[in-house]
């Protein structure tokens, strides 16, 4: 084992695949040119590839206004960069790497790299579904990984409400119990400092956890999962045939399939969360990756966001919450900083009901919309968050009122009709008044059919963390 890359040949004649335990040299050199240098496809690939910040800027300085105080930060956050899931996601995968292993010329055109050292990131089934570290990948330096993204949102988060923090130095965090989820809200902590004490709660994914958790889709039967099946037929895919057959001409007898082009975009991503970079991702050209990403919009919006009919009652729960806490004056609150760190999906169904991103009109599959504000990884790409601040204002007559706005991913999100207040942001009864306008039909609890899953209709773990320790062991 001196040679701890293993190249194609080496693994079709062992037919075995072991992992890099130690880092070549050559590789790492190779391997630090590359890192970082496809940043301008991120945002084609599904949220599956790293942290990227939202690619618009308005502009709007992230500071609070002069003659404001802030008083309450509201964080939703998705874990960091991570290995592909197991189930469908690496089985799709790992179905492209046998044909490729069973191929027996060498490879041309753009998959010619197969036939040089190249080491299969996703060998090792164990590291399935966890967040990316310097312990389980290959280049422990490359500084794309999970745990870094989760450091540096910490670092970050401490610099910009720094003052805000001090005011409770011990407080609690939230956390689902899926262990990738988990890892980050731990990165995420530590980097505050151990001038804080934090205690990080950790709350089942269970449906039987109903509306008292952060993945409340979960506990929601009647949630549609093919409620994109009809659109999706529509969408015009044959930029996926085209892939596989320009594989297959460059490379008789490879036999890729549609579905091996869909499941390459996967292999892309992931592959940027475990090396910095990938050489699959040069096998798409700028358009199929525009075609991929609105495909991804499409299936998104009408599976996970407002599409769906159950989205708002879903995303009702967190909303909702959050309300009670942002109505709540600070002197009755035990901490004014509250940090939940969830899945992407959660905060599709959260977004949903805040009601940004949601004033396009509907996404449709006859041809790409190009006007659309509403794009997947812009949203939740891998470490993404979603902030709530409130923060109160003297006006010059000295009486003060407040305020709430968002921040998704490093870039304010006004509200549309509520962005009057100071740094566009929407006056606390104004926001009371749209949240109740648009969750007038909307009840979590009947819509979803939770009590065939549990009869907790309410979530109260922000509130009643002292007499209920949420401690669930974690899974991946
Ligand atoms: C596979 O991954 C697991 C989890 O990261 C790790 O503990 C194990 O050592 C790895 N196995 C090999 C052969 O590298
Ligand atoms: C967006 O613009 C504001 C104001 O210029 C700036 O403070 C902020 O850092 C920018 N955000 C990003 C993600 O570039
Ligand atoms: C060849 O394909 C089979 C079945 O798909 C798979 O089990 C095997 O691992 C492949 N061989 C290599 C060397 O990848
Ligand atoms: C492609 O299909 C042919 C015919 O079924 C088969 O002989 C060949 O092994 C396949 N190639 C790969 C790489 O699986
Ligand atoms: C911090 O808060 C927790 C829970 O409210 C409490 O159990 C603990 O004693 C507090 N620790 C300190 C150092 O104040
Ligand atoms: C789910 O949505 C699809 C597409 O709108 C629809 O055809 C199907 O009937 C729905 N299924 C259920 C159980 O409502
Ligand atoms: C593939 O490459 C080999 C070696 O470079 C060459 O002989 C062969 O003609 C190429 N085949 C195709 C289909 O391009
Ligand atoms: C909203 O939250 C409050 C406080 O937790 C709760 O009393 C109320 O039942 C919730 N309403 C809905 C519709 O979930
Ligand atoms: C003070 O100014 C605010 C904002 O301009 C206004 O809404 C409020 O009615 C004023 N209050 C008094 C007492 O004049
Ligand atoms: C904003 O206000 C205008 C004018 O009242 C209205 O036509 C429009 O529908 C509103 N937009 C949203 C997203 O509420
Ligand atoms: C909810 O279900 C649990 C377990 O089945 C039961 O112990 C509890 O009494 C139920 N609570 C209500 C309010 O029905």
């Amino acid at each position: 084992m001196f040679n701890q890359i293993l190249t194609l040949a080496s693994i079709v004649s062992t037919a075995s695949v072991v992992r890099a335990v130690i880092i070549d040299s050559a590789f790492l050199e190779n391997d630090f040119s590359k890192i970082g240098s496809q940043k301008d496809i991120y945002q084609y690939l599904y949220g599956n590839a790293p942290h990227f910040s939202y690619p618009v800027n308005n502009s709007i300085p992230l500071d609070i206004p002069e003659t404001c105080e802030l008083v309450q930060v509201h964080l939703y956050a998705r874990h960091g960069e991570r290995y592909p899931t197991s189930g469908s996601t690496a089985n799709g995968i790992n179905a492209i790497w046998y044909k490729f292993g069973n191929y027996t010329s060498s490879f041309n055109g753009s998959l010619a790299f197969l036939n040089e050292e190249y080491q299969y990131p996703f060998a090792n089934s164990s590291n399935y579904g966890l967040l990316t570290t310097p312990a389980n990948v290959a280049n422990p330096y490359n500084p794309l990984l999970g745990s870094i993204t989760g450091t540096t949102e910490g670092l970050e988060f401490l610099e910009r409400y720094s003052e805000i923090l001090y005011k409770h130095q011990n407080f609690t965090a939230w956390t689902s119990n899926s262990l990738r989820v988990h890892d980050t809200a731990e990165y995420f902590i530590e980097a505050l400092g151990d001038k804080f004490k934090v205690n990080l709660q950790t709350i089942t994914e269970d449906p039987s956890q109903g509306a008292n958790t952060l993945t409340p889709i979960n506990g929601c039967p009647n949630w549609n999962e093919s409620a994109s099946k009809a659109i999706m037929a529509k969408y015009d895919q044959t930029f996926l045939t085209d892939i596989s057959k320009r594989l297959n001409t460059e490379n008789p007898g490879l036999n890729l399939t549609k579905t091996d082009a869909l499941n390459m975009f996967n292999w892309c991503g992931f592959e940027i969360n475990v090396r910095g970079y990938s050489e699959i991702c040069d096998v798409f050209t700028i358009d199929e990756l525009i075609k991929y990403g609105y495909y991804g919009d499409l299936l998104t919006y009408y599976d996970e966001f407002i599409g769906n009919p159950l989205a708002n009652a879903v995303g009702s729960v967190p909303v909702n919450a959050t309300l009670t806490l942002l109505n709540t004056p600070e002197d009755k609150l035990d901490q004014q900083v509250f940090l939940s760190f969830t899945h992407d999906t959660n905060i599709l169904n959260y977004a949903a009901a805040l009601g940004i991103f949601t004033d396009s009109p509907a996404l449709y599959p006859e041809s790409i919309d190009w006007i659309t504000d509403f794009h997947r990884s812009w949203i939740v790409p891998q470490g993404a968050r979603i902030q709530t601040q409130k923060y109160n204002c003297k006006s010059s007559n000295g009486t003060s009122s407040s305020y709430v706005r968002f921040i998704v991913n490093d870039v304010v999100k006004p509200l549309t009709n509520c962005s009057s207040g100071p740094g566009f942001s929407c006056s606390l009864p104004d926001y009371n008044k749209f949240v109740e306008d648009r969750f007038k039909d909307v009840d979590f609890y009947s819509q979803c059919g939770v009590s065939k899953v549990s009869n907790i209709t309410e979530l109260s773990f922000y509130w009643d963390y002292k007499t209920h320790d949420y401690n669930a062991p974690c899974e991946i």
